[in-house]
Formats: C-alpha cells, sequence, structure tokens
C-alpha cells in the first residue's frame, strides 16, 4: 500500500510555479527590469519564477531549494531550452532585492516571426517530482511573450514622434486610445495629473509610482515603472503628445523641463508623497 501510494505521489505534479518575463538589459528599447510582454527583435528576454510547494502552498526558500536539488527549464517553442538559477536580483545594491529564479537571457534573433513566441516552464527535483508552467492561453496576460515587429526607424529618428514612442514604451498598460485598463492601469485621457503641473508629470514617467491613487473615481494602487533610461526628449515628446491626444488639451512640455526634474532625485514612493490631492 505504501509503495502504491508514493508511486502515485511521484506521478502527481508537487510543485506548482508563477512565471513572468521580463526586459533585459542588452539592446533594450524599453525599461529594463520590469515585467513585460511586448519585445522587438533583438532585445533580451529573462525569465522569472517562483516555486511553491503543491500540497502546503508555501513558496520554497532558497535553502529547500538547494536541498530538493530543484531545477527550472524554460523550453521555448522554437527548440532553446534556459536554465535558470535562484538568487536576488537586480544586482544594483540600491535596487529591492527580488528573490526568484531568473533565467539566462534570451536574445530575440532579429528575423524572429512577429507574434506569439509559446513557452513552458518546467520544475523538477533531484528524486524526480515535478511542477509545469504555461501562460494562461499562450495569448492573453503578462507572461505571454510578444515579439513585434522591428522599428523601422532608428531609435534616434524616433525620439521626436511622441504618438509613436507612447505606442511603444507606454500603451501596453494605458492602451493605445489611453483609456488605460480598469483597476490596473489608469486612464491618461482625462486624468488630471496628465493635464495638471508638466513639472509632477515628467516626475511620474521618470521616477515611477507607487501607492494608492483615485483616477476618475476608480481606485488603483499598482506599480507605475521608470522610464529614466529614455532621453530627455524623448519623454518631453511622450508628455506633450499624452498632454493633447484623446480630448486632452494641456500645453507642451519641453526637453528642459524634463532634464530638470531628472536632475533632483525621486522615487515612486516621494512621487506617491506628492501625489497632487
Ligand atoms: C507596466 C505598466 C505601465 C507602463 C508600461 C506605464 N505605466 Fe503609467 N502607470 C501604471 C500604473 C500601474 C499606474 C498607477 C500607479 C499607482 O497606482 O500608484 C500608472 C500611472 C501613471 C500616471 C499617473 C496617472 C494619474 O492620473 O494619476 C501617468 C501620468 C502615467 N502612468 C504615465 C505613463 C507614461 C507616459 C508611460 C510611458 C512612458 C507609462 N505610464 C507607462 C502602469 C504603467
Amino acid at each position: 500500500m505504501a509503495a502504491c501510494f508514493s508511486l502515485t505521489a511521484l506521478a502527481a505534479p508537487k510543485y506548482f510555479i508563477q512565471a513572468d518575463v521580463v526586459r533585459g538589459s542588452a539592446g533594450a528599447q524599453g525599461a529594463v527590469c520590469v515585467a513585460n510582454s511586448v519585445f522587438f527583435p533583438g532585445e533580451q528576454v529573462v525569465w522569472r519564477a517562483v516555486v511553491f510547494d503543491l500540497a502546503t502552498q508555501a513558496r520554497l526558500s532558497e535553502e529547500q531549494i538547494k536541498q530538493l536539488g530543484l531545477a527550472v527549464t524554460v523550453t521555448l517553442e522554437n527548440g532553446a531550452n534556459l536554465n535558470m538559477r535562484y538568487g536576488p536580483h537586480p544586482p544594483d545594491p540600491n535596487a529591492p532585492k527580488r528573490e526568484a529564479f531568473w533565467s539566462t537571457s534570451y536574445q530575440i534573433p532579429a528575423d524572429a516571426p512577429v507574434g506569439t513566441l509559446k513557452w513552458s516552464m518546467t520544475a523538477k527535483d533531484k528524486d524526480g517530482n515535478t511542477g509545469a508552467f504555461t501562460p494562461i492561453g499562450q495569448d492573453v496576460g503578462l507572461a505571454v511573450l510578444t515579439i513585434a515587429k522591428a522599428q523601422a526607424a532608428a531609435p534616434q529618428a524616433a525620439a521626436a514622434d511622441g504618438q509613436a514612442l507612447y505606442g511603444q514604451y507606454c500603451a501596453s498598460c494605458h492602451q493605445a486610445n489611453g483609456q488605460g485598463l480598469a483597476g490596473a492601469f489608469p486612464p491618461l485621457a482625462g486624468s488630471r495629473v496628465v493635464t495638471g503641473d508638466a513639472a509632477y508629470l515628467a516626475r511620474v514617467v521618470l521616477f515611477g509610482l507607487q501607492g494608492p491613487i483615485t483616477v476618475r473615481g476608480q481606485n488603483y494602487d499598482g506599480n507605475m515603472p521608470a522610464f529614466g533610461s529614455l532621453s530627455d526628449a524623448q519623454v518631453a515628446a511622450i508628455l506633450t503628445y499624452v498632454r493633447s491626444a484623446w480630448g486632452n488639451a494641456a500645453g507642451a512640455v519641453s526637453a528642459a523641463t524634463v532634464q530638470a526634474e531628472r536632475a533632483k532625485p525621486g522615487s515612486p514612493q516621494d512621487n506617491h508623497a506628492k501625489y497632487p490631492k
């Protein structure tokens, strides 16, 4: 009876995995090290995962992972296999550490076909117990990896085109029509922050925003990533665009305004503390 039970236990999964995809730094055309699902050819994709014990629902600690000899692997439909390593990330000593399994990076080939690149993840311990993860439906949600058409123009040439830059860096969350997604990403259309003080608006994009806010009567408590990696001219072009699109009617933002705000320290928490009441 005991043998029979342990056979069953071996066959059933022992672990469950939560995972998403993150943009790596090499060749990045957008914010680095944030959860993201749309990538351009030439960009680097890094998979991130945490593993739980199915029976106890507890997240496995680094110690347990070592003891179990747990190995996690990403498999792409194009045949690539990426090993994952558990540890804190990013290496920047000042950034908050997130402990997780991180994959070796995958560079999207320049000629990669546009569309969903399907992937799945498996965990296996030294006794052969397993767990697996596949993004829901392989066609919705943040964990799905979508390869977008390569940018025709060099990023420099696109710098002045606020609408294109918005499409590239902001629309995945705030949507192309500026309406956001209720409860998750606030609308920029009709937002008083977007049409309000340009300096504060620049700080939101440069340093991010984290904490409970209310936009057009709906509550949000999310994490707006920082876009400090964009140039002053790029941020100015995006802000000028969002202040005049979708019925918004506020003045242009200059690169000088962005530059002045960049020079002063900021953080998502600081922006939340100064969020207009
Ligand atoms: C990964 C998703 C994501 C991306 C990409 C993103 N944002 Fe956000 N943004 C958010 C979230 C979430 C919030 C709300 C944060 C909170 O709840 O404190 C937010 C808030 C904002 C706000 C404040 C709106 C208000 O009325 O309070 C502005 C302005 C904004 N984002 C502009 C942008 C711009 C411009 C870009 C592109 C450069 C961008 N965002 C890209 C997720 C995102």
